[in-house]
């Protein structure tokens, strides 16, 4: 069973590398959105309901996408990564999650293999702008931006605006307290 079902995998890439060339999600009454999919659900562990993945990108099987979340023009996601629910993404967003072994210097660099991959997570409600880099092992906290052409290295909390290389938090969208009765309340940044 777990033959086919790697079998099936594999046919669907394949089928993915052509239709990813169809037009872009807002045109030609949406049918290249459409297919890419219907073969991305044959391809990944997770394609939620309301997902829109545009041309030309690029990922592998372990990737769970939420509801209504979306893949940008030309993203690559590279490996074990988990977007939530609403996630937005720019064009041309890259997600790696290995790196190159590069620990001996006796022995080139591209014959050391691979480092173990470290899985990325984005949250809820996160907003990857155009071309921003994120690397092995980040988490990216709830209703969180990361600006245009940012790379982040580590973690980001929730709420957050952070751009630059690497990025740093630029502001503050608002914050998570919890309430008297022990839930979580999101309170909006006050305005200047
Ligand atoms: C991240 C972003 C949304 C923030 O917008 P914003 O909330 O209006 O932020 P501000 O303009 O108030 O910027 C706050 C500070 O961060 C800096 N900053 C903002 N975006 C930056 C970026 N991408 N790289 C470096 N610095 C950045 C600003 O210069 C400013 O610095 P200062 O406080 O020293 O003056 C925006 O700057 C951005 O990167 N937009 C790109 C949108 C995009 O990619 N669209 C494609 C379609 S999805």
């Amino acid at each position: 069973m777990t033959k086919v079902r790697n079998v099936v995998k594999e046919v669907c890439f394949l089928l993915f590398q052509v239709v990813k060339y169809l037009p872009p999600s807002d045109q030609c009454l949406r049918i290249g959105n459409w297919f890419r999919v219907l073969i991305a659900r044959g391809v990944a562990s997770h394609v939620g309901k309301g997902v829109v993945i545009e041309m030309g990108c690029h990922f592998h099987r372990d990737l769970v996408i939420g509801d209504y979340s979306g893949i940008g023009i030309r993203c690559k996601i590279l490996g074990p990564v988990t977007l939530g629910r609403y996630v937005m993404m720019g064009p041309e967003v890259v997600i790696h999650t290995q790196n190159h072994r590069h620990d001996r210097v006796d022995v080139p660099m591209c014959q050391q293999g691979f480092e173990e991959a470290r899985p990325v997570l984005i949250d809820d409600d996160v907003w990857l702008c155009e071309r921003a880099i994120i690397l092995p092992g980040v988490r990216i906290g709830r209703g969180s931006i990361i600006g245009a052409g940012a790379v982040v290295s580590k973690d980001v909390p929730a709420f957050s605006v952070v751009a630059g290389n690497p990025a740093s938090v630029v502001k503050s969208r608002g914050m998570v307290t919890v309430n008297a009765r022990g839930i979580q309340v999101v309170q909006a940044r006050t305005r200047r």
